[in-house]
């Protein structure tokens, strides 16, 4: 069994006081909206959701409405389309799993909501595997219909390069959408959505060790009070 390194790649959510750089998480919103939702779904997530990374009500009322999804019946028994609110779930590209097969040579594209969790590596892995296609090493042939990349177990991937090109994605912010700072991104936001709760843990560690600090302290100073008559 083959053991692949993965490059370390910096995150702003790494250690005990990291944190999600939100304008990065909004930024890889923006990548999975216009790049992996295609294929991807992330169904644990509602446009709700989104105020996590700060978006507004008014931002993620607009966003949602861009997507159609199915409701009903209706009084008439029928179902219909209409534009989705801040309370439905992301829209998924395909109805089922045959489907989303069928549009990808018979690969079943997972979905993302917790797959920085999912993968061993996770961040770094994601990041690894949207920056680490390449040519065969020599003596290597790719099946028909897969990919090469360094960093996907066996070689072979049935999903071809997502990101390729620079400015893919034009940010709204006007940051330049190279392809690291693209995976980046994206890798950004997909951490957040498997664990929007990071923060929250990381600032309550913080408070249990400054809290037992202060506990032991006044254990010891309690301690040597009770037998100080003790020589
Ligand atoms: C697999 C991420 C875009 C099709 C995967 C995996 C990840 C991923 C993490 C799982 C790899 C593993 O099993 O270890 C992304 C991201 C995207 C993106 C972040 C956007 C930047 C796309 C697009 C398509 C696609 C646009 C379709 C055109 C697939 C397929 C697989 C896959 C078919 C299964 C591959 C296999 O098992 O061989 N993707 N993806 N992905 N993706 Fe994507």
């Amino acid at each position: 069994h083959e053991v692949i390194h993965l490059p370390d790649t910096k995150f702003s959510f790494e250690g005990p006081f990291g944190t999600f750089d939100r304008a990065s998480a909004q930024r890889g919103f923006q990548v999975y909206k216009e790049v992996c939702s295609n294929c991807h779904s992330m169904r644990q997530l509602s446009y709700r959701h989104l105020a996590g990374i700060g978006l507004s009500a008014a931002q993620i009322a607009a966003i949602a409405s861009q997507f159609q999804v199915q409701d009903g019946p209706n009084d008439n028994g029928e179902m219909f389309e209409r534009p989705a609110r801040a309370s439905d779930r992301f829209r998924r590209p395909f109805a089922n799993d045959a489907a989303a097969r069928a549009a990808n040579n018979g690969a079943l594209p997972p979905d993302l909501s917790v797959m920085v969790k999912a993968r061993e590596g996770g961040a770094d892995y994601i990041h690894a595997l949207l920056t680490g296609y390449e040519d065969p090493p020599p003596g290597v042939t790719v099946a028909e219909g897969m990919n090469y990349n360094k960093y996907f177990p066996g070689h072979q991937i049935a999903m071809a390069a997502p990101l390729n090109t620079e400015g893919q994605v034009e940010y709204v912010d006007g940051t330049k959408g190279t392809i690291d700072q693209m995976a980046t991104d994206v890798v950004t936001f997909l951490s957040w959505a498997a664990e929007p709760e990071l923060e929250q843990r990381r600032a309550m560690g913080v408070r249990m060790v400054i809290f037992l600090t202060i506990l032991g302290g006044l254990a010891y100073a309690v301690k040597r009070k009770i037998w100080a008559d003790l020589h």
